[in-house]
């Protein structure tokens, strides 16, 4: 559990470390190669729509780590998120905080910014990524070093599948 915790810790660090790069070097000459396919990843996405409660500190934590990672990130309070997440189809097991829209995608909770760069690269015939509930050590609920086990789930209507294990 560690070990993937880990791993995953650092590749985020490279994305995240490809974003600064490319922001640093603008207008600085030609950006490495790394730099390049980070600042052309995240121009690509579409802007993300955030819907969050205006209370929510999480909440603004996932939105930092969406920006630090390259995203482009709009946020709507709202006290209207049961709505919200009806509207959006987020099946109701699957639901957290947050909801995010990026395109017709739909991203729920505290989802890693990893995982939907994948997912928005692989456009995949489905409704959205979930991190159901509000796992600690997971994007924006970080507390201290504890990591409690998460999965990515993508679901397409009513089915659902895991995406992506955290543990
Ligand atoms: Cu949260
Ligand atoms: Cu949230």
């Amino acid at each position: 559990m560690v070990r993937t915790s880990l791993r995953i810790g650092s590749r985020l660090a490279v994305l995240l470390a490809v974003g600064t790069t490319a922001c640093a070097t603008e207008g600085a000459g030609r950006p490495a190669a790394d730099g390049e396919d980070g600042a052309r990843l995240a121009a690509d996405f579409d802007v993300v729509k955030v819907y969050k409660s205006p209370t929510c500190g999480c909440c603004a934590n996932w939105v930092e780590h969406m920006r630090a990672a390259g995203f482009n990130v709009e946020v709507e309070d709202t006290d209207q998120l049961a709505n919200v997440k009806v509207e959006a189809g987020v099946p109701p097991q699957l639901q957290s905080c947050h909801t995010a829209l990026i395109g017709d995608y739909v991203f729920e909770g505290h989802v890693p910014a990893e995982a939907i760069a994948r997912f928005l690269a692989e456009k995949p015939d489905l409704d959205g990524l979930a991190v159901p509930g509000m796992p600690v050590g997971s994007p924006g609920m970080e507390m201290g070093g504890r990591v409690d086990p998460f999965d990515v789930v993508a679901w397409n209507g009513v089915e659902t599948s895991v995406y992506e294990s955290h543990r």
